[in-house]
């Protein structure tokens, strides 16, 4: 393999999950087009976040990441980007309130629209069409011209992005994440159960706070931290083709960043150590996740470590792991040990979603809420026995009330899931089942920060 870096230097390397385009040229030249475009997110706001992320690996901070499985055309509205928003920063007051830890956010969306999938094909009854893979490919209804790849398409969701980052900088930026507003994001859906009646006494409280803290002299006017927040874009890196078209040299630096969103991560199905996607990775400065799940062995995840993060830049590397609840115990540990004992610094991430997806009796592909909070607890204690620091949770949900995931407070059926099941991909969190589990992470946040805090007290008793 050779070592000189370029942003085409995946192209004729090992490859998996591309789509097969009828007209290359037609590609090729979207591809030029999208070259032209301006980038979407700037090098320095990606700097930025790799900071923060530096202190999440310092346990220092909490990161949470959350959004669409997949984003759709069909379900672009702005009252869908304000919801989504909304719901990220119920879940990021309750973090930051309940465990009194500084949250890092970043949503899976403004870009999460390539899809890997596990068969190239579908078939229905008889009839086998190339399976659907994002709309950026393809389209979902099960028809032969439909899922065609276009690459127009990519222009698409370059310009669905480009619109969703500018609701969501204004959102972060002009007022509406102001704090003295934390009533406000608690949708009626959502406030008329216990997590939302919750979510209304966390947010007197805060609003005291804010009154203590006006009388001392401190208000949105005099305090930036109240007025604004930073909120950062992720999606999968998975069609190369666009994110390519979107690397660009920094001027600042003279370094390559993908400026297609600020985070991007590589997927459990295309992180093969000589492939295509993990070059491409590792040329880019922006910082970058990898999924872990239950195949991967600990010496492979150390040569992909040494791979895409070979200075051990701490803030460059999040491991978001995503091993099932039935085998988080089993697999988790090992990886923790061997990126421990080669002394590596990376952010580890729970995703909880995508080893617990299964098919119901009626033929739903659901989650279950109990599933998905088993395997985060399993991971948090699991790093407590270890010595290392779960800093993250990686989830797919939406501000929607929609029923796709099973259980929770609201106890959601098999029977129910027909309701209102709309995701184009894998299930996600509603925002009642969402604020649920961010409750239960503050508090397990809560458990483990007074725990480190004792024992490091009892160190220090014991030193002096
Ligand atoms: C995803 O995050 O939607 C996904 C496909 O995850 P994974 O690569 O972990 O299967
Ligand atoms: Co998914």
């Amino acid at each position: 393999m050779t070592e000189r870096w370029s942003p085409d230097s995946w192209r004729g390397l090992p490859i998996r999950q591309v789509p097969g385009y009828a007209d290359e040229g037609a590609l090729a030249r979207v591809e030029q087009t999208l070259q032209r475009f301006p980038p979407l997110v700037f090098a320095g706001e990606a700097r930025r976040l790799k900071e923060r992320l530096a202190a999440v690996a310092a346990g220092k901070a909490f990161l949470l990441q959350g959004g669409d499985c997949a984003e759709s055309f069909a379900e672009f509205h702005p009252n869908n980007i304000r919801d989504m928003f909304k719901v990220l920063l119920q879940m990021a007051v309750v973090l930051t309130f309940g465990a009194a830890c500084p949250v890092v956010k970043v949503g899976r969306l403004a870009g999460q629209f390539a899809k890997p999938r596990s068969s190239d094909t579908e078939t229905q009854n008889g009839h086998t069409l190339p399976s659907y893979r994002g709309d950026i490919i393809n389209s979902l209804e099960f028809d032969a011209a439909a899922r065609e790849p276009d690459p127009q398409r990519m222009v698409q969701a370059y310009s669905q992005s480009a619109a969703t980052l500018n609701l969501l900088r204004a959102f972060a930026q002009g007022g509406y994440a102001d704090l003295h507003r934390v009533h406000a994001w608690n949708q009626d859906f959502v406030a008329d159960s216990p997590q939302g009646e919750r979510y209304r006494a966390l947010a007197d409280r805060l609003a005291e706070t804010l009154d203590f803290m006006a009388a001392c002299g401190l208000n949105s006017d005099t305090t930036p931290q109240i007025r604004e927040t930073e909120f950062y874009t992720s999606h999968e890196a998975l069609f190369l083709s666009y994110e390519e078209a979107l690397t660009r040299v920094d001027s600042t630096t003279g370094d390559w960043y993908d400026c297609s969103a600020h985070l991007v991560w590589l997927g459990d199905r295309t992180r093969q150590v000589d492939g295509a996607h993990a070059e491409f990775l590792r040329g880019i400065k922006n910082p970058i996740g990898m999924k872990c799940g239950p195949t991967l062995e600990p010496d492979d995840l150390l040569r992909l470590i040494d791979r895409l993060n070979p200075e051990n830049e701490p803030g460059r590397l999040t491991l978001i792991t995503r091993m099932g609840s039935d085998k988080v115990e089993a697999r988790l540990p090992y990886l923790i040990r061997a990126v421990q004992r080669e002394g590596r610094e990376v952010v580890w991430c729970c995703d909880p979603m995508h080893g617990n997806t299964v098919t119901s009796s009626n033929g739903f592909k659901t989650r279950s809420f109990d599933r998905i909070l088993d395997e985060l607890h399993a991971a948090f204690a699991i790093h407590g026995a270890e010595g290392s620091y779960g800093g993250g949770v990686h989830f797919e949900l939406t501000g929607q009330n929609v029923t796709e995931c099973i259980g929770g407070s609201q106890a959601i059926s098999e029977a129910s899931l027909a309701d209102r099941y709309l995701t184009h991909c894998d299930p996600r969190l509603n925002a009642t089942q969402a604020l649920e589990l961010a409750f239960e992470i503050a508090e397990a946040l809560k458990r483990s920060r007074q725990s480190n805090g004792a024992r490091n007290t009892d160190r220090l008793t014991a030193a002096l």
